[in-house]
């Protein structure tokens, strides 16, 4: 179904901080997305237990590889402990102040539980495919998640750092085996004093490809976009243009909070990558 809005054109073009942008095609649905925005300041309000059934059930109604449902989510409200866990993931605030911390976890044990329990082999999860299988698995589940919550007024932001420290944060968690953190998620009430709005996004000349990969073309746009990326951080007390915050995330090792050493820690955690 094609719908018209007049509002979308302006949507569309503070997505890609260009004001020439326009969609002539949409939906509700890609007018929900277009808003999105990570939250990073929550109102005490708490989440409430039926919000929580409807944002997992949004969820488990992701695409899974091959039916497998090989991710589980852990509610976390204690607040001792979010406040131990923030400590495991780079001390960001926001997970003590969220009411309520959502940490996404690849779980490739209920398949060796099955196992065990049937006598089978689960030799396959031996192989960098089984991981892999169980972090998409774990993304699309959560992604789904955050459309569903942001369209019951609630804001989250994502907290990759749960993989700086991640036998420790298993430990926190009680997390089985052949299970691992992949990410956090952060979710509350927005704060409406924070200042932040929507983030421009890479133009889709730089994204979008048609029939076969061109670099050249891609990059073409990648100067208008640091500009408006900077403007976005300049209006928001923010620093720095998208290259220069790329190459500083790229750089090495030390950039990576602890998670050059992830390859290791799977393995320990029953999660090898043959
Ligand atoms: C997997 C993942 C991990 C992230 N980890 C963090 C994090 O640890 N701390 C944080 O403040 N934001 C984190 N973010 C949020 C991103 O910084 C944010 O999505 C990005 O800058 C784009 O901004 P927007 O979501 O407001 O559009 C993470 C996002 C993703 C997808």
């Amino acid at each position: 179904m094609t719908l018209t809005d007049s509002t979308t054109p302006a949507r569309a073009g503070v997505r890609y901080g260009d004001p020439d942008f326009a969609l002539q095609a949409t939906s509700p649905v890609i007018e929900h997305q277009l808003r999105h925005r990570s939250v990073r300041a929550f109102l005490p309000t708490p989440v409430t237990e039926e919000e929580l059934r409807a944002v997992v059930a949004a969820a488990s109604s992701a695409s899974t590889s091959s039916n497998l449902q090989a991710w589980s989510v852990v509610a976390v409200t204690d607040p001792e402990r979010k406040r131990r866990l923030s400590d495991l993931a780079a001390r960001q605030e926001f997970i003590v102040e969220a009411p309520l911390f959502l940490v996404w976890v690849a779980d490739l044990d209920r398949g060796h539980r099955l196992a065990q329990r049937n006598g089978e082999p689960l030799d396959a999860t031996a192989y960098l495919e089984s991981t892999l299988l169980g972090v998409i698995d774990t993304a699309l589940a959560a992604q789904n998640a955050v459309v569903a919550l942001e369209s019951l007024g609630l804001g989250s932001v994502f907290v990759g750092a749960v993989r700086n420290r991640p036998e420790e944060f298993a430990g926190e968690l009680g997390l089985p085996p052949h299970s691992v953190a992949v990410f956090g998620l952060a979710v509350g009430h927005p704060d409406p004093t924070e200042d932040a709005g929507v983030k421009p996004r890479l133009p889709q000349t730089a994204v979008l490809h048609r029939e076969t990969y061109d670099a050249g073309k891609a990059d073409a746009g990648l100067p208008a976009y640091d500009e408006r990326l900077a403007a976005y951080h300049r209006a928001h007390g923010l620093t720095g243009a998208w290259t220069e915050r790329v190459l500083a995330r790229l750089a090495g090792a030390a950039a990576l909070g602890g998670r050059d050493g992830l390859r290791d820690a799977l393995e320990r955690r029953g999660l090898p990558s043959r």
